[in-house]
């Protein structure tokens, strides 16, 4: 998550003068025939008030989505897969459960999913068809074998193309804040899941200890920007938006006030690593 992770840096305050980030984007960038960034300074102050915000963060992990992975093991200092270990415990699958991993991106945790739990399917959905690409390569479809109970759909977190009451549990890692509006997905979440069906969600959120905030702030939002840049040999500047726009998300306490309000029970979040990572659970009545 570190691909995503976390951040606790501080959203800039926009600029008095002219942004060069902006120049470049219009003309600079465009006149050497260079991929012009994704975010200018000015917007990544807050990135989710943006009208365009779904487009670009789906041209920014297309740019990532080969090297996601690595990054995300590196820059998590490979703690990423035992945060998706405890966002499949916390969601208890049965034997025989039908199981949705939502914004799964590369497919770690719906890979986990399948490999840890009996669950009859598993199924991952994204809206960017290069980071289901990716998930397809390592799927293992030999019949019988874990991973051939998955099958991954391409669609929208805002409007599942599945019908009321079709699963038991629902994960969403590193996905929610991503949304362009969090509050209809969790909506469509709550819409899909059976009566006592369990919502897990594993986000960043800023580490409550001053400390750990402070070391956190200074490595996500100054070093791995530009570790994560050169292992993606990526131009489009989404390591610049990946910890800022946790900065300005709802912190842990908000979103588990928005997954009551979307209708979940006994909504709770507890940290994981020191705060770093949250998982959130609900339950549908
Ligand atoms: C940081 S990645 C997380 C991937 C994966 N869950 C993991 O654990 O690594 C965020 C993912 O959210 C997806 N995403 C963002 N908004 C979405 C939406 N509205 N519908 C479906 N996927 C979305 C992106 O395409 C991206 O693959």
């Amino acid at each position: 998550m570190v691909n995503d992770v976390s951040s606790t840096t501080e959203p800039q305050a926009s600029r008095a003068g002219p942004d060069p980030e902006a120049q470049n984007e219009r003309g600079g960038a465009h006149q050497t025939g260079a991929k012009a960034p994704a975010w200018t300074d000015r917007e990544l102050a807050d990135p989710h008030v943006r009208a365009d915000k779904a487009g670009r963060v789906r041209s920014m992990f297309a740019a990532i989505a080969p090297s996601y992975d690595l990054n995300n093991r590196v820059h998590s200092l490979w703690r990423d897969q035992a945060w998706r270990r405890a966002a499949v415990r916390a969601a208890a699958v049965e034997p025989g459960h039908d199981v949705l991993d939502v914004a799964c991106g590369t497919g770690d945790l719906t890979q986990a999913l399948a490999r840890r739990t009996q669950a009859a399917t598993v199924t991952g959905l994204d809206f960017t068809r290069a980071m289901l690409d990716v998930a397809e390569m390592k799927r293992d479809r030999r019949p019988g074998t874990p991973l051939s109970r998955i099958r991954y759909v391409e669609g929208d977190a805002m409007a599942l193309p599945f019908e009321d009451g079709s699963f038991d549990a629902l994960t969403i890692a590193f996905g929610i804040r991503n949304v362009q509006e969090p509050s209809r997905a969790l909506a469509e979440f709550a819409r899909v899941l059976r009566p006592a069906g369990r919502l897990v969600i594993l986000e960043f959120h800023r580490p409550r200890n001053p400390l750990v905030r402070a070391f956190n702030g200074f490595y996500a939002g100054r070093v791995m920007p530009w570790t994560a840049t050169l292992l993606a040999r990526d131009r489009s500047g989404a390591y610049r938006y990946l910890p800022r726009s946790v900065g300005s998300f709802m912190d842990a306490e908000q979103l588990r006030a928005a997954v009551t309000a979307a209708g979940f029970q006994d909504a709770t979040v507890r940290p994981l690593t020191m705060g770093i990572c949250w998982l959130h659970r609900g339950v549908k009545p």
